[in-house]
């Protein structure tokens, strides 16, 4: 298994350009089972997450190819198997984004349920109801979720208990080719799901009101192919802007869109960072040390979850208080204990965390547990002194896309070690 390992205390400076967002090309992809004709997909990142997807798609019969310019190509015309099994779906829970747009074109499909994950239980159950208010007939058996709808969908009001985005997602491409209209209240205004509308518009669907908390779709007989583009990672564009603040740098990233990021650049700006934004580009810098502040997460367009930890590794070397509040998910401060290794000061109870921050950390060898507690090792590592690894790495590989490259150009002394490159001494593993 690879690890990272982390030179600290160098500032970073400079500029690197966002990637397509991991959570927005999944669904869209998803989405390539609902077009009757080749999709093709732009800005698509190249990440673990992705491959799978690409592999469950294949799985099903879809020819998935890569042309010279790295575009992906997605035709699902000779699709057949109508499902999901357990062995890729348990490596990514967003497999489950294929129920919708399966149950839509073949009017049955068999999706293993995914059961819990490292930050919590995370049911799928907001996402059957509404299968089943559309008229699909469910039953879970062995693990698996069997949904049939053998006269077609038909368009239902949906009323979400609580936001969830996948459920927002994959309810809004079963409907685009339900019978009739479908309205989902109290749902998801992500900027992924807002780019999912924007795309399954253009392959011909009738969709309303994304981006507000009730999306109006009329049922349309089919949709077309043609040529998609990935909105950029906004988690990503805010983690390499934590790296530049809690370096004491000045990073900008480009490509990427601020308006997609109000709430965590108010509280950086709270906390003392500068920062600028343009059209397509946000540049963040820190004048010393910053201020520790309090943060709740919530559904966009609040403070993101999938923020939460990197924030946590600024405050962890800022002056003062934090209190962070975790809302959305019940086991999301795996970080903390690892952040602790390295001198951190955290207090944990229940949902929330109290961060009284240091003014160093020290490097230790850490180890990544989920994707965004691993990006804030990686963080804490880049500002401590001396030498930070981080071990499992593959959490990472699922949503960054080459992050040691991205933040070598930003000038951390950064490496990606390989088995292959570890080294037997002495009974000792040592890294070269
Ligand atoms: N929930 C239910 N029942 C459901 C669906 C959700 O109880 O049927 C609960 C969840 O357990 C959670 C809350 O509702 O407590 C919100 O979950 P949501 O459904 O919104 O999460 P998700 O759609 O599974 C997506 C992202 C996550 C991100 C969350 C919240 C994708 C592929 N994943 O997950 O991204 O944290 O929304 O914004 O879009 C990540 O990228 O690291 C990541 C975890």
């Amino acid at each position: 298994m690879d690890s990272i390992i982390i030179q600290g205390g160098k500032p970073l400076q400079g500029s690197i350009t966002a990637s397509g967002a991991k959570n927005a090309a999944l669904p869209l992809l998803a989405a390539a089972i609902l077009a009757d004709e080749p999709v093709i997909f732009h800005r698509m990142p190249h990440l673990r997450d992705i491959s799978t997807m690409l592999t469950l798609l294949a799985n099903q019969g879809a020819d998935v190819s890569i042309d010279d310019k790295e575009q992906i190509r997605v035709d699902t015309t000779g699709s057949t198997r109508a499902e999901a099994p357990y062995e890729l779906v348990k490596t990514m829970r967003a497999s489950a984004l294929v129920l919708g747009p399966l149950l839509a074109r073949f009017g049955t499909a068999m999706v293993s349920l995914p059961g819990g994950c490292a930050i919590g239980a995370r049911p799928i159950d907001m996402h059957l109801k509404g299968l089943e208010a559309m008229g699909a007939e469910i039953h879970v058996e062995q693990g698996n979720v069997y949904a049939d709808a053998k006269n077609g969908l038909k368009g239902a009001p949906v009323v979400f208990s609580n936001v969830t985005v996948t459920g927002t997602e994959n309810l809004m491409m079963a409907a685009v080719l339900a019978r009739g209209d479908t309205t989902l209240e109290n749902a998801a205004r992500e900027p992924e799901v807002v780019g999912l509308a924007e795309s399954l518009r253009q392959m011909g669907a009738s969709i309303e009101g994304d981006g507000t908390d009730c999306i109006r779709i009329q049922g349309v007989d089919r949709l077309s192919g043609g040529t998609l583009t990935v909105v950029s990672d906004r988690i990503e564009t805010g983690t390499y802007l934590a790296a530049g603040l809690i370096t004491g740098g000045d990073v900008t990233v480009t490509d990427t869109d601020a308006g997609m990021l109000e709430a965590y650049l108010e509280r950086l700006s709270e906390a003392g960072a500068h920062i600028e934004t343009g059209n397509d580009w946000i540049r963040c810098r820190a004048n010393g040390r910053l201020r520790g502040i309090s943060i709740e997460t919530s559904p966009h367009p609040g403070f993101p979850t999938d923020l939460q930890a990197q924030f946590m590794a600024i405050m962890c070397v800022a002056e003062g208080k934090s209190v962070i509040s975790e809302t959305i998910f019940e086991n999301r401060f795996m970080h903390v204990q690892e952040l602790q290794r390295m001198g951190a000061n955290i207090q944990l109870d229940g949902h929330t965390a109290i961060v009284q921050g240091v003014e160093h950390l020290s490097g230790a060898p850490v180890m990544a547990t989920d994707l965004r507690a691993s990006a804030s090792l990686v963080l804490a590592g880049l500002a401590a002194e001396g030498k930070t690894s981080v071990s499992r790495v593959y959490h990472i590989d699922r949503g960054y896309e080459r992050i040691e490259e991205k933040l070598k150009r930003l000038g951390a002394n950064i490496e990606r070690i390989t088995p292959s490159e570890h080294m037997v001494y002495g009974g000792q593993v040592v890294n070269f």
